[in-house]
């Protein structure tokens, strides 16, 4: 069967654009208003980009040199070739599902549910649960990333545990809270239907070897998939973590990947004026790391798009937020990401970006077409501040309001950048995604730390395992318990 992604004109109307004029010196200074504030705008010249070539060329030979290798943490960069095999897997085990369940749920946190929550989103209705069963594309979809009690105390009042399959995914096969959640739904299946129906009810994402989710899996025979080496949590989307939740619900996986394949192919692009991934990590590197830009907002104008900038914000805080260099100096480098969504967010954060500091990176992501035309009836003719708006659509007015909200950031002098894809489908996800997991480690290259480790997180994962009494974590239970005791006085 042929397939649209394989046809290359398909392919090329799918492009996803990266539009950079407003970072740049010709358009933001032009553009700004109060010409005093030049200096704060930071807009970015040519010249300061010609000025890196030489770091640009190093970090490139560097980069080129991890490609792919799982030992440098970069086999997601394979991700899009080599699942051929694994991909027929999860669409024959997305169809058991299907064929058995009404309800999937995921278990797991970070890396491992802001994919899966951010593609289905993206891929499938946005009231996706709601919808009557022979509406949906398959089960219904929860993704539970965290363990606040009273959130699986909800689940168990909206599932039937004997209609619904229950995916566990998590890399080290240890974090407590997947873990915890794990042991909760074991308890319940084991309980209400014996154990030996734990392999048909419950399956397993993980590492082929490390942790102890595999252990269990291999203990109860349960159906597994393998977090493939030297892919890390935030970079595991286009892996198991994300295509089987995304396969049950109908989303088609191979178009995904075709996606990412050709982001890759644009990728690979030797001149950096045509290479969207590339361009985008030294822009954004220049932003923070020569131009004091120490916020990104990321703003899509799209409820579809809503939770990619969740996913988004993971990957560059977690990939980029680092205190050492790979040399080992010390950096304190990162930049906080911010979610919005457009036009909510206009009615509650522009109003900082347009005239607060001059310390703040917004990207637009923007769709072309959406998937449905919105008309705004007409009426109210007396009133002329709404009867304007009919005869035109919500498409328009969502638009426009994107255009005009980077026109008072452009007078205002804020840097701010477009990304846009023609249209939300499986293919422009896929490059999304692979778009946005280049750019990082572009960043991270350029800045000279290490984007796939996550040192910060694992002294809070250690923490909590001391106070919760895990054996080997004694000694940091003493550490925690010699800091000061908090004083009465500062507490009201
Ligand atoms: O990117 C990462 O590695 C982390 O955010 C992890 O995804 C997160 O901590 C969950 O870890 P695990 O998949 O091992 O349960």
């Amino acid at each position: 069967m042929q397939h649209q992604w394989q046809n290359d004109q398909w392919k090329a109307s799918m492009k996803l654009r990266y539009d950079f004029n407003n970072m740049m010196e010709e358009y933001i200074d032009a553009g700004l208003q109060a010409k005093r504030f030049q200096k704060k705008v930071g807009a970015i010249s040519s010249a300061d980009i010609d000025e890196l070539t030489p770091h640009i060329e190093r970090a490139k030979k560097s980069l080129r040199a991890k490609w792919g290798r799982p030992s440098k943490m970069m086999a997601w960069t394979k991700l899009p070739f080599n699942q051929k095999t694994i991909v027929e897997d999860i669409n024959a085990t997305a169809k058991r599902v299907n064929d058995n369940f009404d309800t999937f749920v995921v278990l797991g946190i970070g890396g491992s549910a802001l994919g899966p929550i951010a593609i289905q989103q993206a891929l499938n209705h946005l009231h996706y649960n709601e919808l009557p069963a022979d509406k949906r594309t398959g089960a219904r979809l929860y993704v539970e990333d965290n363990v606040d009690p009273e959130r699986m105390a909800a689940l168990f009042d909206v599932i039937d545990v004997q209609k619904t399959c229950f995916n566990v995914i998590t890399k080290s096969g240890s974090t407590s809270e997947t873990m915890s959640q794990f042991l909760i739904i074991f308890d319940e299946l084991t309980r209400r239907l014996g154990e030996e129906q734990l392999s048909r009810h419950v399956i397993a994402t993980t590492d082929r070897k490390k942790g102890y989710l595999i252990k269990i899996a291999n203990q109860y025979n349960l159906k597994t998939f393998v977090i493939p080496n030297g892919v890390g949590g935030r970079f595991s989307e286009l892996c198991p973590v994300g295509l089987l939740p995304a396969a049950v619900c109908g989303i088609d996986i191979e178009e995904l990947l075709a996606g990412a394949a050709y982001m890759d192919e644009l990728c690979q692009e030797d001149n950096l004026w045509a290479n969207p991934g590339w361009m985008a990590g030294v822009l954004n590197y220049i932003a923070m790391a020569k131009k004091e830009k120490n916020v990104q907002i990321l703003m899509p104008y799209a409820d579809s798009l809503k939770y990619m900038a969740d996913w988004f914000a993971q990957l560059w805080a977690e990939s980029l937020g680092k205190k050492f260099t790979l040399r080992g100096k010390t950096v304190h480098v990162g930049q906080t990401p911010v979610k919005a969504l457009g036009v909510t967010d206009q009615h509650s954060q522009v109003q900082l970006y347009t005239e607060g500091p001059f310390d703040k990176v917004i990207t637009f992501l923007g769709v072309d077409q959406y998937r449905t035309v919105q008309p705004i009836p007409h009426g109210f003719s007396d009133i002329p501040a709404v009867t304007f708006l009919g005869g035109h659509t919500l498409n328009e007015l969502i638009q426009s309001e994107q255009a005009a909200t980077e026109y008072a950031l452009v007078k205002s002098g804020k840097l701010n950048q477009n990304i846009t894809l023609p249209v939300v489908n499986a293919f422009t996800i896929g490059q999304l995604l692979y778009f946005f997991e280049v750019q990082t480690a572009v960043c991270g290259e350029l800045l000279g730390i290490d984007a796939f480790d996550q040192p910060g997180v694992e002294e809070g994962k250690n923490a909590t395992y001391a106070l919760l009494g895990r054996p080997g974590f004694e000694a940091k239970k003493e550490e925690l318990n010699a800091r000061p005791a908090k004083q009465e006085k500062y507490i009201l």
